[in-house]
């Protein structure tokens, strides 16, 4: 059964763009209950680490520099079926091919600086929040 949460990061070129505010409205108004949030760095080997499925993949460099490049923030999300509906909600990897008002045709600037990170299932949704943060920072 798909449990009701997912993982989420505002991408760092959002953050320093001033747009974190506004994803997180949309967020909201789509339904999502903010369960846990916090407004962090990550180091060049965090960001490794959480993308550490992409490692063979050609674009994991420029992404581990990315998303290592500012502030970012993390956040679990609550809604039933959670995971499915923020990657509608987020729309496609490529901006560029992103249905019209979904976050990342709204605000990515490319496909690496895509503005969003969203889970792809309920397990990777538990082991990325479980990265972010502790029981004591959820509620
Ligand atoms: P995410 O994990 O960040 O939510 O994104 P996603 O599922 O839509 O896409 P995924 O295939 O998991 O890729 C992770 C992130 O890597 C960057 N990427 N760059 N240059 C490229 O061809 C390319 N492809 C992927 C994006 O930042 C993507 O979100
Ligand atoms: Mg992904």
């Amino acid at each position: 059964m798909a449990t009701n949460r997912t993982f989420t990061m505002v991408k760092p070129l959002a953050v320093t763009e001033n747009n974190a505010g506004a994803i997180l409205q949309m967020i909201q108004k789509a339904g999502f209950k903010i369960v846990a949030m916090k407004q962090c760095r990550l180091s060049k080997e965090a960001a490794g680490a959480f993308y550490a499925v992409h490692k063979e993949r050609p674009f994991y460099g420029e992404l581990v520099d990315s998303m290592s490049s500012g502030p970012i923030v993390a956040a679990i999300l609550e809604k039933a079926d959670a995971v499915n509906d923020f990657r509608k909600l987020i729309g496609a990897t490529d901006p560029a091919k992103a249905d019209a008002a979904t976050i990342r045709k709204l605000y990515a600037r490319s496909i690496s600086d895509n503005a969003v990170h969203g889970s792809d299932s309920d397990e990777n949704a538990k082991i990325e929040g479980d990265f972010f943060f502790s029981m004591l920072e959820r509620f």
